[in-house]
Formats: structure tokens, sequence, C-alpha cells
């Protein structure tokens, strides 16, 4: 891996990959709002634009005719156009309507209650696992497990390519932004595994995802293998690491501030407020535009070509929108937050999401009710577009 020289302006040279930001990004977008809300930066192709304003960051979600949803991710380089299309989340309008529409009825409330018992019995298994020793990983021993194995019974493959799943998104995701050349033989492997899914599904339909796509249809027409493969692509690796990174930051909060954890263990009707915070305050999903047509955003001439960095991170802590944004209130009322996106795009996977959170955090708190992050051991942090813990040493204080 390439190292990269530290940011020394955040205005001018920011830099995603950074250890300051990976650490803490709060303080660099509190400063950057108030000095310089549209941020840049030449270390990706073409220039990188990092706007920290809600208001800027809603304007570019819903504007698809000046900013792209073509390339989702920024990086070094930019990979040819197509090289890992993943219907919808980069399709713009109006193929964008028909292939999201297709995914909808799989991810609506009454299909992810369904799903509700199975969760619980992997929270419970994952806890079991962990017997009685005082120190556990709540990333590594728990929440990276979870929207796994729910992801894998909801597709029908097996649990246990848990490895290999985890393994696809850190080359797409973290070390393809900076290596590309590692995420087109990445996105054939993942090919080449859904395309046997599709054959044995296609022989012998089940009650799966790959079956539930390959029995779609669009103005009476079924779907391409080519759109299937993208959109199970998708589906894979935005259920994952999105929801591991959700569950774990949430977990973390509750290990460092012991007043919210005792009253939410006190007051379990407070998870609902509790989860919609944990989503502001740690919203873990950062995704990218590509400048299609010149057009001024918050006083910033975005030019063509240029890769925008669109945190929903940045804006769920913009005082203008949020009361106090730095301080997390378990019972915060009015929550407008961005976590799932804004406009078109935004997340089809968020009753998933939700429930899988709150039933994570309940299951542990049913084990746990009083844990802490170890003490000299520290937690860290994935790198890049997506936010959340990947070790996380906790000392277990009581069990129930
Ligand atoms: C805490 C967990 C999650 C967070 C924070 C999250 C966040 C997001 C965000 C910010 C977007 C908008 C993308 C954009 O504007 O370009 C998005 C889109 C999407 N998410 Fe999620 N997501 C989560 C979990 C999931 C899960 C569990 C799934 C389902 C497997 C999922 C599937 C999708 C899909 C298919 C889209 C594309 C929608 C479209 O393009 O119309 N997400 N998500």
């Amino acid at each position: 891996m390439q190292t990269r020289p530290p940011v020394t302006d955040w205005a001018t040279d920011f830099d995603h990959f950074d250890p300051q930001w990976t650490a803490n990004p709060y303080p660099i977008w509190a400063d950057l709002r108030q000095r310089c809300p549209v941020a840049t930066s030449q270390r990706f192709e073409d220039g990188g634009y990092l706007p920290t304003r809600y208001d800027d960051v809603r304007e570019i979600a819903y504007d698809a005719e000046h900013f792209s949803s073509r390339r989702v991710i920024v990086r070094e380089h930019k990979l040819p156009l197509g090289a890992s299309t993943a219907p919808p989340i980069t399709s713009d309008p109006p193929e964008h309507t028909a292939a999201r529409k297709v995914l909808l009825p799989a991810f609506a409330p009454k299909e992810i209650a369904r799903l509700e018992d199975k969760t619980r019995a992997v929270c419970r298994s994952l806890l079991d696992a962990m017997g009685d020793r005082a120190e556990v990983d709540g990333a590594v021993d728990y929440a990276q497990h979870i929207p796994v194995r729910v992801i894998a019974h909801m597709l029908g493959v097996p649990e246990e390519d848990g490895d290999l799943f985890r393994s696809w998104i850190q080359r797409v995701l973290v070390d393809g932004v900076r290596n590309p050349q590692i995420v087109p033989p990445t996105v054939a492997e993942m090919t080449a595994y859904f395309d046997q899914r599709i054959d044995e599904r296609s022989a012998q339909p089940g009650e799966d995802l790959v079956s539930f796509l390959l029995a779609a249809r669009v103005d009476g027409a079924p779907l391409s293998r080519e759109h299937v493969l993208g959109s199970l692509r998708l589906i894979l690796i935005a259920g994952i690491d999105t929801t591991w990174s959700g569950i774990g930051a949430s977990l973390w909060h509750l290990a460092t501030h012991p007043q919210d954890r005792a009253r939410l263990v006190a007051a379990p009707g407070l998870m609902q407020t509790a989860i919609e915070e944990f989503l502001r305050a740690y919203s873990p999903v950062t995704m990218a535009r590509e400048v299609v047509k010149e057009r001024d955003v918050g006083g910033c001439p975005f030019k063509p070509g240029g890769q925008i960095l669109l945190s929903f991170p940045a804006a769920n802590r913009d005082p203008a929108v949020f009361e106090a944004p730095d301080e997390f209130r378990i019972d915060r009322e009015v929550n407008p937050h961005a976590a799932f996106g804004l406009g078109r795009h935004r997340c089809i996977g968020s009753n998933l999401a939700r429930m899988e959170m709150t039933i994570a955090i309940q299951e542990w708190l049913a084990r746990f009710p009083d844990f802490t992050e170890t003490p000299g051991r520290t937690t860290t942090w994935s790198e890049g577009t997506v936010r959340g813990p990947r070790r996380m040493p906790i000392t277990i204080l009581r069990r129930a």
C-alpha cells in the first residue's frame, strides 16, 4: 500500500484516507463548515469536492442532472465507466426508477419483519460463543457477523462464506480506492460467484433474493443477467459493512458513555430514538457523485469530471439543522438525519438495517447490561467510504 503525505490544509487538500480523518473526522468537518464549506482536493482524478453543510449535500443528492451516480466511490484513479455497475445505485434517471422499483418489495417492512427471529438467533449464538470471557471484541466477535449472516440467509448462500464477502468489500471499498487494478478482478470474482448461484436458482427456484430477481419483470420483460448480477453484487456490498458499522458504532458509544448505557438498560422504550441518534451521530456511509454539468453549489463551482465526496455523515453534524450536533442525545425528538441518504437513491435497506441494529443492541444489553471499552486498548476504525469500528476491545462488567 502506498503511503500518502499527511494533509496539511483540509480546505484544499482533503483526504478521507488520512489517519486523522479515520480516527476522528468530526472536528475536521466542523472547522471546514465555518471557513470553507466546500473543500477541494487534487488527490483524486479530475479533482475532488467535499461539501460539509446539510443543504449543500441535499442539493447535490437531489440533482442528478448535474451530479451523476455513475461513479459512487471517490477513487484516486477513476475506473472505466461500466467497470462495476450495480443498479440501482450506479444508475441515473430514467433507468434508475425501474431498477429501484424492482427491488423495493423484497425490503418492505413485512418482509423484513419475517427476518427478526433469524436475526435474534444469530445474535444469541454469537453471544453464546463468547462464553464467560471477561474481554471480547465487539466488532470481531459480534457486529461483523450479524449482517453477513442475515444477508447470506436472504440471498440463499452459505453463511460460512462471510470471510469471502468481507474480503471483497475490503478490496472494492478500501484497498481499491488507492490500487484500482484490484477492483476488476474482485468484481469478476463476485460475478463468478453469483453466476453460479443464478444457474442453481434458474434450475431450482427458492424463496431467496436470487430467485426473486430472476422472477422480476420490468414492463413484462425479465431483467438481463448483467442487471441481476449487478444488483446482487450491490446488495451484498451495501448490506454488510454498512450495518456492521452501524451496530459497531452503537456498541462503541454505549461502551464509552456509561450514562447512556445505564439509561437505555433502565428504559428500553428509548431504543427507537437511540437507534436514530446512533445513525445520525455515527453515520457510517459516505457516497460519491461525478459532476457531469458545471454548477455552483454553496458558492463553489463544481467542474465536470470532478468527484464529489458526498458526506451524509458531515451533513448530520450541521448545526444549522441539528441542535448541538456533536452531543449525543438518546431521546432526540426531531432528527431528520441523512444517514440513509437523501433523494432518489435513499437507502432501500433502511428497514432491514434498523431491524438488525435494534435487535443486535437489545440482545447485547440483555446479556451484558454493563460493559466498557477495555482501558489501555484502542478501538480501530475502518478507512474511507464506510466508517465503523473494526477492532473494539470490550470488558464485560456485569452479566445478566
Ligand atoms: C446502517 C446501515 C445502512 C446505511 C447507513 C446505508 C446507507 C445508504 C445510503 C447513504 C444510501 C444512498 C446512496 C446514494 O445516495 O448514492 C444507500 C443506498 C442503498 N442501500 Fe443502504 N445503507 C445501510 C444498509 C443497507 C442494507 C442492509 C441494504 C440491503 C441489503 C442496503 C441497500 C441499499 C441499496 C440497494 C441502495 C441503493 C438505492 C438506490 O440507488 O436507489 N443498505 N444506503
